[in-house]
Parts: structure tokens; sequence; C-alpha cells
């Protein structure tokens, strides 16, 4: 289903510990996520990937992103990303939702 841009910047609220977006957005404990859907995974200049999430091979789309926030471990054993998951659907539609208004810079 579509989401909620505005639903999603709370369920972002979960992800801010760890993630930026936006013109200010910089790498912190996870790399910034500025025009996520299309980007290759592990490709963020500067950022200190694990092995696991630089060579999984994934370009992020919306399948492969909803797949990955439900359980990031199941669909990238090995990373980092120490966050259980999204596991409320319609937190994840929002989440993607806010997400897609943040392009590429
Ligand atoms: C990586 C999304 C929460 C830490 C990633 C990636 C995505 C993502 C898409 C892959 C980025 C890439 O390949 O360029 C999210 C979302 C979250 C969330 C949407 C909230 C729903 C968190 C939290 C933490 C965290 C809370 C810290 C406790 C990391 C780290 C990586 C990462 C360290 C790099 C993984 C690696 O190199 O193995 N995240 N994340 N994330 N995230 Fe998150």
């Amino acid at each position: 289903a579509d989401g909620d841009a505005t639903q999603g910047a709370k369920v972002f609220l979960k992800c801010r510990a760890c993630h930026q977006v936006g013109e200010t957005a910089k790498n912190a404990v996870g790399p910034e996520l500025n025009g996520l859907f299309g980007r290759q995974t592990g490709s963020v200049p500067g950022y200190n990937y694990s092995p696991a999430n630089k060579n999984s091979g994934i370009v992020w789309d919306e399948t492969i992103f909803r797949e990955y926030i439900q359980n990031p471990k199941a669909k990238i054993p090995g990373t980092k990303m120490s966050f259980p998951g999204l596991k409320d659907q319609t937190d994840i539609d929002n989440v993607i939702a806010y997400l897609k208004q943040f392009g590429p810079d």
C-alpha cells in the first residue's frame, strides 16, 4: 500500500539514533540514507561498511528494502546494523514514503 510520509517521519525516529537524511545528513553510526532507492548497497562514500553489506550485491528497491527492514540480519547475514527490524507493514509502508522524499544529492 502507499505509505504516509508524515507518519513515516515518526517511524524514522527509531532509525535516527543511527541514520540521518536531508540536506545536512552525514554518516553516523550508520550511513546517510539520502537517495536510498536505486542505490547499490555499501556505496556511500566515506562510510565504513561491513564486508557483508558492502558485498551483498543488492541494489535497494522497495521489494528488497521491505524484506531487509523486517529482519536485517536475515537478508544480509553479517551486517553490523543491530536493529531487530520493523514488523508492522504499515510502519514499513510509511517509512518508505518518508525515505522517498530524500533523493540523491
Ligand atoms: C545500514 C536502514 C535502523 C545501524 C542500513 C542500510 C539501510 C538501513 C537501508 C543499508 C545502507 C546501505 O547499504 O548503504 C535503516 C532503517 C532503520 C535503521 C530504515 C529504522 C527503521 C538502524 C539503527 C541502527 C542502524 C537503529 C543502529 C543501532 C546501521 C548500520 C548500518 C546500517 C551500522 C551499516 C551496516 C553494515 O555495514 O553492515 N540501515 N536502519 N540502523 N544501519 Fe540501519
